[in-house]
């Protein structure tokens, strides 16, 4: 395989659910917040990885805007691990030239927080060895109608008619516009669900399921799953004859 194949078969761009920490907690009689301390080593791992791999941006699920639902201390220390580790890791990942940003509704967290979250991003915005896309209060369902309120306004001040939409347009308006679309979605922990993650811009991701735990998802799991996706072949609606044609033309 020349090195251009090799390359064209990396994803460009890879988005993960990091589910299972408590589960891995409670298999070994832990508090589940001992699993997201550890989560959060499996995530400095895996940006590694990313990063050395030549990926060009990843996109982490770190809190759902469904997440609130849980117990109120498991919420508080889950703010606290966000904070810590923002606060300890932001200068190593400016030294690994990473560019930091954050989706979702900022809106709910404690000013603490949103101060270390635009401080991230001001600080790497200039970075060009990976993206690093933290989904924190995210939901895909949310993204979606900020696009369309974003172009509703439009359409209410004149400059567009409700005709003129386009899902380009929409696509405009969603977060990540500006990134390659995730390649491929990674969900760890067992569970083959979305659970209102990125749902527009995984339109046509190839998907990839393990059972692995968070905290034990490491660079073979990953290596795993980066070979998965390398021996599929990405159809966009055409036949798979098509596809080899374009590939020798
Ligand atoms: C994922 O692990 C981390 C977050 C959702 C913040 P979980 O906490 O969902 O772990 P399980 O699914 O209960 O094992
Ligand atoms: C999805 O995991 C959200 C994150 C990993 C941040 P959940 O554990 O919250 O998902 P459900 O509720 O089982 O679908
Ligand atoms: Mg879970």
């Amino acid at each position: 395989m020349t090195s251009t194949e090799k390359s064209s078969r990396l994803p460009q761009h890879i988005a993960i659910i990091m589910d299972g920490n408590g589960r891995w907690a409670r298999a070994r009689m832990l508090p589940r917040y001992v699993g997201h301390r550890e989560g959060v080593k499996a995530v400095k791992a895996i940006v590694e990885a990313c990063r050395n791999k030549g990926i060009r941006a990843l996109t982490l699920f770190a809190f759902s805007s469904e997440n609130w639902r849980r117990p109120r201390d498991e919420v508080g220390l889950l703010m606290d691990l966000f904070i810590r580790t923002l606060k300890k890791e932001i200068e190593a990942l400016h030294r690994n030239a990473i560019r930091v940003r954050f989706i979702g509704d900022r809106d709910a967290f404690p000013e603490g927080l949103r101060e270390l979250m635009t401080e991230a991003e001001e600080k790497t915005r200039a970075n060009t060895a990976m993206d690093l896309v933290i989904a924190a209060n995210y939901g895909g369902k949310w993204d979606i109608t900020r696009a369309l309120q974003v172009i509703a306004r439009r359409v209410a001040a004149g400059e567009i008619k409700p005709d003129d939409i386009t899902p380009d347009m929409i696509g405009g308006e969603i977060a990540l516009e500006d990134l390659p679309e995730p390649d491929l979605f990674i969900r760890t922990g067992g569970e083959q669900r979305i659970s209102n993650f990125l749902l527009w811009q995984l339109a046509y991701t190839e998907l990839y399921f393990t059972d692995v735990l968070w905290p034990a998802f490491n660079e073979h799991a990953l290596d795993e799953a980066l070979q998965s996706f390398a021996s599929r072949q990405r159809r966009f609606g055409r036949t798979g004859d098509q596809v080899e044609q374009l590939k020798g033309a």
